[in-house]
């Protein structure tokens, strides 16, 4: 067999992407930012750099050399882990590498066998793989539905299921931009000695006070964990899960992403707990953030379609061609918007997924929603 033959099926794969408008490709940043998760213009700011800067003058290592059961405990993993936890109002926070492996890793290691993950249908792939790989059963119920995840936990009951279920949520979804029924899904969690896990990617540093999240009343239950991202509106890479200190040390002790894994870099633990201290020292900046969603949201009406009221716009399309095509138009105009297709989001709901951060201002948003106005028709 020559090496070619090898990679056929592969090829035949990315041909069959091609033929439905799927095939993705990498590309570099060029336009105004509408699309990045970057909310509150953390990732460049000189404050953030100036943290980090100073941490590595002091002589914090670049890498942590090791898992945090070995030698790769530093004390700045420890100092935001104490931080956040006081910051969310919850009893113990873990410093992982990014939200995707801390989904993982908390959905294949807190639910057991016997247990039962009811997830919503529009969670995030990261909370998929994690319950697929873990040992509990998975349900899947209707979006944002809490009398769905009510009937998915009796069900499991009157078929013998004797576990613990697990609610899973993302407070605000990242592809919707619409915000879950909490209060709804703790109740119901509540009502079945349940577990509510809830996923703040998006929420995190924008909405609660202080951008605490949208979650932030829930925290501190025996019941409840939550994940706080930091490559979103805190600016830098990781995620914090947030538990009672008996989950947390079971973490320590059971998760093996935690355990078999280099620590992330002491100096994203900087960057976050920089990050938390702007959340509280700068309110303004989710003012700024808020007027631009208003705006946003008026530009969305103009073109017929209703908004998230989020800073995440999906503008459904449909046709995965016209969807792209569309943020095309777009990107030749100086606006980067993307388009989100299959399988990321159901088939048939292709969308441009609008992101509004601070990295942009409202003469950009106007003109985007302008341009918007007029590619729309065509
Ligand atoms: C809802 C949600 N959870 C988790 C993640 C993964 O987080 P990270 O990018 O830090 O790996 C994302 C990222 O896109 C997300 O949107």
């Amino acid at each position: 067999m020559s090496d070619r033959a090898l990679l056929d099926r592969y090829e035949a794969s990315l041909r069959g992407l091609a033929r439905k408008s799927r095939l993705r490709s990498l590309s570099g940043r060029a336009g105004l930012d509408f699309a990045s998760n970057d909310y509150l213009g953390l990732a460049g700011n000189r404050r953030m750099a100036e943290a980090v800067a100073t941490a590595l003058a002091n002589g914090t290592p670049v890498g942590a050399t090791g898992s945090r059961l070995l030698r790769g405990n530093d004390p700045h993993h420890e100092a935001l882990e104490e931080k956040a936890a006081r910051f969310f109002g919850a009893e113990r926070a873990l410093f992982f590498g990014g939200g995707y492996v801390a989904n993982f890793a908390v959905l294949t290691t807190l639910p057991q066998k016997g247990d039962l993950i009811v997830l919503d249908e529009l969670i995030h792939a990261s909370a998929h793989e994690g319950a697929r790989a873990g040992r509990a059963e998975v349900v899947e119920v209707k979006h944002n539905d809490a009398d769905a995840v009510d009937d998915a936990i009796k069900t499991w009951r009157a078929g013998g299921g004797i576990g613990r279920a697990w609610i899973v949520a993302e407070s605000l979804y990242s592809m919707d931009g619409d915000r879950a029924p909490l209060a709804e899904l703790m109740a119901v969690a509540d009502r079945h000695d349940a577990f509510l896990f809830v996923d703040e990617a998006h929420a995190t540093g924008v909405y609660g006070p202080q951008g605490r999240g949208l979650a932030h009343y829930l925290q501190g239950r025996d019941n409840v964990v939550v994940l706080h991202t930091c490559g979103k509106a805190l600016g830098g890479s990781g995620a914090l899960v947030t538990a009672p200190a008996t989950l947390a040390d079971y973490i320590v002790n059971r998760c093996r992403p935690f355990i078999y894994a280099t620590a992330p870099s002491p100096l994203m633990a900087v960057a976050a707990m920089e990050a938390l201290d702007m959340l509280a020292d700068e309110p303004e900046r989710r003012a700024k953030l808020a007027a631009l969603v208003t705006l946003a949201g008026t530009g969305t009406e103009a073109i017929g379609l209703k908004p998230s009221g989020t800073q995440i716009l999906p503008l459904i399309v449909g046709d995965n061609g016209r969807a792209m095509a569309l943020a095309e138009a777009l990107q030749q105009r100086g606006f980067d918007v993307r388009g989100i297709r299959p399988p990321t989001v159901p088939e048939g709901t292709a969308r441009l997924r609008i992101s509004l951060t601070l990295n942009v201002g409202e003469a950009d948003v106007s003109a985007l929603f302008e341009a918007l106005a007029e590619e729309w028709k065509r």
